[in-house]
């Protein structure tokens, strides 16, 4: 009946109809249109069909249809807050970085913390390495320090990083398990992975079923540099310290925990930052010379070694604060974008295999993820200092060059002429030399797989030593195929034979098998 008014039509479905009166604000559609009625779509008739014509209804389900954008390709699940880096010690006798020069001055941070091999919807006490991501908004702009709780890696090579989340990750036809790391497909790869053993002690550990993000340390991993003013470059690798200690749950806890809560970390988080009990860690670095990691027979660009702080002390820089839980989860935790090669002047990289690799990737992943090269004009991801550059256009360009000028060099004077290069304040690579045959080679200084693993282990107490024996019996457990435990067995004998023999009896195997090759293969056959 066209003679209804608007009025008679609505709340036929007795739903309350609440409209925009005193302060509260007017809805509108996505181009500022003012609305009537969010209520009913547009119908020919009270009970007719749905009008195409429906301009609201349109946007609101076009809008809606694309809510969704790729998870993580690994941490998909995480959760972060605000903060900020305040610099304790100064390190300009090593490092020209802006952030490291005064002390007493604040850096605005965001840090993400998450864990890796599960879906964005998956629990949050899963036996998992977590990410410890940070963003410091530096005023000669954004340094990612991409971290993990862990202080090394499961491979060497970058080249092997698709593999190990393959093999991580739900089996390709079943399609689980999710965010184990109890499947077969998992201990074949880690087996057949001699460089993973380290890892496999660190993340059979308590470590990987921390108590909150609040407790857990974190790590840079890789060696990086500090670079001073005149180009020297100093080794360092970067530590994270809780202020509120290391805790962990046991895996019972654990197991009870996902069942009752699986928001268990990130409510956590939440609750102590707007309870006003704010998280904080100590920045600690471990600076070394060339001299200094040649007395090593490990390699300090191989990322499943660690530097035993008892031989070099870590030194306490600085503390990040986290005051301030996010307005938005999606603007700010899914879309911010870490990536390993956001340095400033002062930071640089080591060749480290594995960091070179991850330069590429996360700006690669982040174009997919984020839909756009773009991705740094939103507001999470935007540095938070001067930024001027000639880049332009592409999907949702918010900032681009403005007036005539969009290449240097040119010749319109200052005023429009744009931004200069500066290679005094400017970011430089250290001048590293670099000389040798084009190869695919692994050295020999990266062959040892099994020490430090050792020295892991026996560093743990008595209860922690358990807990390894225990969670490798678990895992080990889920795995069907006998070879792939007698694998994993034959390494741990080379790591400690105590170990060794407890898994076997907690897996029964009818034997014990012999120690894996120790010296593992490396291709300098190849080598000229
Ligand atoms: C994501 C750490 C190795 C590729 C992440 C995140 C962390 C992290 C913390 C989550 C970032 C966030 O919260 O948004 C590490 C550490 C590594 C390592 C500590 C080794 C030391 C690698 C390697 C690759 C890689 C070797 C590839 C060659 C990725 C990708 C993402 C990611 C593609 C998803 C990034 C995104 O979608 O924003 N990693 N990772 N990672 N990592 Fe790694």
């Amino acid at each position: 009946d066209l003679s209804q008014t608007f009025g008679e039509l609505q709340g036929t479905g007795g739903e309350t109809h609440q409209v925009a009166e005193g302060e509260t604000a007017v809805l509108t559609t996505q181009q500022g249109v003012p609305v009537a009625d969010d209520q009913n779509s547009l119908k020919q008739g009270a009970r007719g069909p749905t009008l195409l014509e429906d301009i609201h209804f349109r946007e609101k389900i076009f809008h809606f249809d694309h809510e969704r954008i790729p998870e993580r390709v690994v941490h998909a699940r995480g959760y972060g807050a605000h903060g900020f880096f305040e610099l304790t010690e100064s390190l300009s006798d090593v490092t020209r970085a802006d952030i490291f020069q005064r002390v007493g001055e604040r850096t605005p941070a965001f840090v993400r913390f998450s864990t890796v091999a599960g879906s964005k919807g998956s629990f949050d006490l899963a036996r998992d390495v977590r990410g410890f991501a940070v963003k410091l908004y530096t005023q000669e702009g954004n340094w990612d320090l991409v971290g993990n709780n862990i202080p090394v890696f499961f491979i060497q090579d970058a080249i092997k990083f698709p593999d190990l989340v393959h093999a991580a990750k739900p089996e390709p036809d079943r399609a689980f398990p999710q965010a184990q790391t109890a499947h077969d497909n998992f201990w074949d790869f880690i087996s057949l992975t001699p460089e993973s053993m380290h890892m496999v002690m660190w993340i059979m550990s308590d470590r990987t079923i921390p108590r909150s993000y609040r407790t857990m340390e974190g790590f840079g991993v890789h060696t990086f540099r500090l670079v001073d003013g005149a180009g020297k470059s100093t080794f360092v690798k970067f530590h994270w310290k809780p202020k509120q200690g290391l805790q962990s749950v046991v895996w019972n806890e654990a197991v009870k925990i996902n069942g009752a809560d699986p928001d268990f970390h990130r409510r956590d988080l939440w609750d102590a930052i707007n309870g006003g009990d704010f998280p904080e860690w100590e920045l600690g670095v471990q600076l070394f010379d060339q001299a200094f990691a040649d007395s090593f027979d490990f390699d300090v660009l191989d990322s499943t070694k660690i530097i035993p702080e008892e031989v070099l002390p870590v030194r306490r820089v600085g503390r990040l604060v986290l005051d301030r839980v996010v307005d938005n989860f999606f603007a700010e935790t899914e879309q911010v974008a870490f990536c390993t090669q956001n340095v400033v002047p002062g930071i640089d990289f080591t060749n480290d295999p594995l960091l070179q690799g991850r330069n590429f990737s996360y700006l690669d992943t982040q174009l997919k993820r984020l839909g756009s090269p773009n991705f740094t004009h939103i507001p999470i991801n935007a540095p938070k200092c001067p930024v001027a550059h000639f880049q332009q256009d592409g999907h949702m360009a918010m900032t681009n060059p403005r007036g005539r000028v969009n290449y240097e060099p040119n010749s319109w004077g200052a005023t429009i002429g744009g931004p200069r290069e500066d290679p005094v304040r400017g970011f430089s690579s250290v001048a590293e030399e670099a000389d040798g045959a084009k190869l695919r080679i692994r050295p020999e200084s990266f062959a040892d797989h099994y020490s430090q693993a050792r020295q892991f282990f026996v560093s743990q107490d008595p209860i922690e030593q358990k807990h390894i024996g225990d969670a490798l019996v678990f895992e080990l457990s889920k795995v069907e195929r006998p070879d792939i435990r007698s694998r994993m067995v034959s390494h741990l004998r080379n790591i400690d034979e105590g170990l060794a023999a407890t898994v076997a009896d907690g897996l029964a195997l009818p034997e014990l098998p012999e120690p894996a090759q120790a010296a593992v293969p490396t291709r300098t056959d190849l080598a000229p």
